[in-house]
């Protein structure tokens, strides 16, 4: 497993991270506690030395299976979780007053029940869940940071920034006052290369970079004829005919297939891990056979100039997260 420096922060972090939304186990319907404890040590035998998760993952769950891997793993594991905005709204909409989404005491309150359930003293990278650039200036949010990290409760302040609006962190990031930024970046959205990478690299800021397989869609798996449980956050963000759409783009990425990357996921990864600005990549992950499959992407081979090329004809502009029915 290779490691980059997650910019400022100095953590020296596995290049291959674990995204754990899906341990949760209630927006993404299916984790068995057993198989996700499993995948969290068959990935730091990896090498894997970087989580992510969020206080609202399952209420609790998703950070409190951490917790429990943490108390049987020996070795080095640097967590970031994530405060939710007070008022829930994802993503966080123009003109919310900050006091709405992330007020002093909520930043304080969240970030005890985060070290409460991890069972930890410290947060390695604690991060706003949602982000408005035009909250750089109050001094609210920065107030309890300065306090949370003076009292040695977090170590580095991050921002999750919204879906699809990686420019919507810059103002954030040429402030000083962030670490690091979590943001969506694959195949299909390769925006971040135009403000926010050039942006982060020059205020030495690190990049996590979520959501690599856009949901699933870049592994190939999505089908026509694919379902999800009951339930399931997939049912909505693959509704329609969307599932058809993904499986034709995914279809036509096969043709890049072969020595450079054998598999979709692979070339998904390959794919964030090209570019210089991005410490790690989060794939999500909740099964052994996935995690061994995308360790295995992290080695000194990087995709060439000529199947980089290729890939800028596969972006897709779209939100399925957020485009009305
Ligand atoms: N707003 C935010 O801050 C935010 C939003 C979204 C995500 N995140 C973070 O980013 C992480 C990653 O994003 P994500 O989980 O939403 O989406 P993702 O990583 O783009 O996709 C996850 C999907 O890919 C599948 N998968 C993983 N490895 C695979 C492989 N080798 N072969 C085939 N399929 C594979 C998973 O399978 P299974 O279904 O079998 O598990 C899951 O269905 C999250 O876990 C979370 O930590 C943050």
């Amino acid at each position: 497993m290779q490691e980059r420096i997650l910019g400022r922060t100095g953590l020296k972090i596995s290049e291959i991270g674990f995204g754990t939304w899906g341990l949760g186990g209630t927006m993404w319907l299916g984790a068995e506690d057993k198989e996700s404890l499993n995948a969290l040590h068959r990935a730091a035998d990896l090498g894997m030395n970087f989580l992510d998760t969020a206080l609202v993952y399952g209420e609790g769950h998703s950070e409190q299976l951490i917790g429990k891997f943490l108390q049987e793993h020996t070795g080095p594991m640097y967590v970031a979780t994530k405060i939710p905005p007070k008022n829930m709204g994802w993503p966080a909409r123009t003109g919310t007053p900050l006091g709405k989404a992330f007020p002093y005491s909520h930043i304080i309150e969240s970030t005890e029940k985060s070290l409460k359930n991890l069972g930890v003293e410290t947060i390695d990278l604690q991060q706003l869940h949602v982000w408005l650039d035009d909250w750089t200036d109050a001094a609210e949010w920065y107030e309890a940071v300065s306090t949370l990290k003076s009292e040695g409760k977090i170590r580095n302040i991050g921002i999750s920034i919204n879906d699809h609006q990686p420019a919507n962190a810059v103002k954030a990031v040429r402030s000083g006052k962030i670490d690091a930024v979590q943001v969506i970046y694959n195949i299909f959205d390769q925006e971040p290369e135009d403000d926010l990478f050039p942006v982060c690299h020059a205020n030495n800021v690190g990049v996590i970079v979520r959501c690599p397989f856009d949901e699933g869609a870049l592994t190939g798996t999505i089908r026509p004829d694919t379902t999800f449980p009951h339930g399931d956050w997939r049912n909505r963000y693959f509704r329609g005919d969307r599932k058809q759409q993904v499986f034709d783009r995914a279809e036509k990425l096969r043709a890049l297939l072969g020595k450079e990357a054998a598999t979709l996921p692979e070339l998904a990864l390959r794919f964030c891990l090209h570019h210089p600005a991005v410490a790690t990549v989060i794939p999500g992950m909740r099964s052994v056979r996935n995690v061994e499959a995308n360790c295995a992407v992290s080695d000194d081979r990087p995709l060439s100039a000529a199947i980089i090329r290729e890939l800028r004809h596969h972006a897709w502009d779209k939100n399925f997260y957020s485009e009305p029915d």
